[in-house]
């Protein structure tokens, strides 16, 4: 099924408005293309009838949406206050050390993209990461050895 044909099915479950089908939409164009490049968010803008505007304005909400390219996993590490209170920079330093990059970066592989995230909503799990959909709680910075590890494995 082409992607049109599929978000005009994502549409018919919202026959009120079709903007409301605006986030699955773009969750199903990032996993065709791997982030919403501008050619993306036009696709998609097409299929929904609506503006490029209004699904980059939707995505720019939505940490788990890429408006840039990223590894073929990402580690999302919760940096608000309740994470940083339990230690969330300690965890963000460990995994840079661990993978040799900065928050924001991608290993030279292109396997992984370590970022810092507003919060997850785990907050009383702190501190919370994310890896690709998989949530961890109580993670610290001796935890993230055996998280890059089982990434790796
Ligand atoms: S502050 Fe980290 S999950 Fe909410």
């Amino acid at each position: 099924m082409s992607f049109y044909d599929e978000v005009q099915e994502l549409r018919g479950r919202y026959p009120e408005d079709s903007r409301s089908a605006v986030l699955p939409a773009l969750r199903l164009a990032q996993e065709k293309h791997g982030w919403l490049s501008r050619e993306a968010l036009e696709e998609t803008a097409d299929a929904l009838e609506v503006t490029p505007a209004f699904c980059y304005s939707v995505a720019t909400f939505y940490d788990m949406l890429h408006l840039e390219p990223v590894g073929r996993h990402t580690i999302d590490v919760c940096t608000n206050l309740p994470c940083a209170l339990c230690g969330a920079q300690s965890v963000v330093e460990a995994f840079e050390s661990e993978l040799g990059i900065r928050a924001g970066e991608t290993t030279a592989d292109g396997e992984i993209t370590l970022r810092a995230v507003e919060c997850l909503g785990g907050c009383g799990y702190a501190t919370v990461v994310a890896v690709d959909d998989r949530y961890r709680q109580h993670v610290t910075a001796e935890t993230v050895p055996e998280i890059v590890g089982e990434i790796d494995g």
